[in-house]
């Protein structure tokens, strides 16, 4: 099996590289790197010899791979994709953008939650695999348990979704924004000096509103802030990225026809890789609290049910516990004052791990074996 990796030098791209080293993953195919920029030049070290990069628009060479594993994001699934199919070719398309998810001969990949729904797509001759959105993967990774017992009736998801997720310079930009706040503010942060505590908040109020703040990739502040809003608008009032909530997790589980309502408010905070949510869900029936529990822990082997005490969910129930690791916790699980059928839950996981890159490293696997 020939395999080609276009996008790999991204921050997807980047930890597919890594998760595949770690895994051992560069065995069984012969590996062919593709470039937008570096035709020619040496590929990534992968502990093996490479041919050099192929030029990722070369639809004559992408078209000799049996797989094509894309990071390179929408606007290169837009440009290649169709030109290679209509060019006859019949491989597997693995991607981590959103321009093909809800297309009908699509599959959204998440194999802990969906592996049946990929199975009977492989039998029946499905070649597009397309890893989730990351807020919706990472949902169902956390709950489930609870799609498994078909308990869902409904459910609002109030999103708190890290820098990552709008690309790494906006990563780099939050950082600096902190930096700026940091530097403006230090003066009065020194412990000998006892400044006033609303002096403080007027230095940091007037430095993120100043015309010098670093704002070219956020457009506003989100240190010392938040954005309620992700993605572009649609229609109905909702985010783009509010919609895939619904549409793609129905989808994930193969019920589209029969879909489970989903709605929330997406909203961008300073965490740097970890997205997190907070829950409220309809139960279909009244179950005890220790039995939803068991549910959550049995679904996958990387949700972790954090118990909802002060002490763990401070510890193992945030981003900087989470960031860089695969384990998905969910804690803060609890009946709501509403009525003993309504559950409310709080879920945190990296978005680059199981919101975008293993979803993809799996489904290679899966297809390769
Ligand atoms: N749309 C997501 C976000 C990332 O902006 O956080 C990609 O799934």
């Amino acid at each position: 099996m020939r395999v080609g990796f276009v996008g790999w030098r991204g921050m997807v791209g980047s930890v597919l590289m890594e998760r595949m080293l770690d895994e051992k993953d560069f065995k069984g195919f012969e590996p062919l790197f593709f470039t937008t920029s570096q035709v020619g030049e040496k590929g990534p070290d992968i502990g093996m010899d490479i041919p050099l990069l192929v030029d990722a628009m070369d639809t004559e060479s992408l078209s000799k791979m049996n797989i094509i594993v894309s990071c390179q994001g929408g606007s290169y699934t837009e440009a290649v994709y169709g030109k290679l199919r209509g060019q006859g070719w019949n491989g597997y398309w693995i991607d981590a953008a959103s321009t093909l998810r809800m297309e009908k001969n699509s599959i959204i990949v998440l194999d802990p939650v969906n592996r049946s729904v990929i199975d009977r797509a492989l039998e029946s001759g499905v070649k597009d695999f397309i890893g989730g959105n990351c807020t919706v993967s990472l949902m169902l990774m956390a709950l489930g348990g609870l799609f498994e017992n078909d308990l869902v009736e409904w459910l609002t998801s109030m999103t708190y979704q890290a820098a990552s997720g709008a690309g790494a310079n906006n990563m780099r930009e939050l950082v600096m924004q902190m930096k700026t706040i940091g530097d403006k503010a230090a003066p009065m942060l020194d412990k000998s000096v006892s400044s006033a505590i609303l002096d403080l908040d007027r230095n940091v109020t007037e430095n993120i509103r100043s015309a010098e703040f670093p704002v070219d990739n956020w457009l506003v502040p989100l240190a010392a802030n938040l954005i309620p809003w992700i993605d572009r608008a649609m229609d109905n009032g909702q985010t783009r990225e509010e919609w895939k909530g619904f549409v793609e997790t129905n989808k994930i589980l193969g019920r589209s026809e029969n879909p489970v309502p989903i709605d929330g408010q997406c909203i961008r905070i300073g965490a740097m890789r970890c997205h997190s949510q907070a829950f409220t869900i309809k139960l279909k029936k009244n179950v005890p609290l220790d039995e939803i529990e068991s549910m959550l822990a049995a679904n996958n082997d990387w949700v972790k049910v954090v118990p909802n005490t002060k002490e763990d969910s401070i510890k193992d129930l945030t981003p900087a516990a989470a960031t860089g690791t695969l384990t998905v916790p969910v804690g803060r699980i609890r009946k709501m004052n509403i009525g003993d059928d309504y559950l409310t839950a709080f879920s945190v996981g990296d978005q680059l791990l199981w919101g975008a890159a293993e979803p993809l490293r799996r489904i290679l696997k899966i297809i390769l074996e």
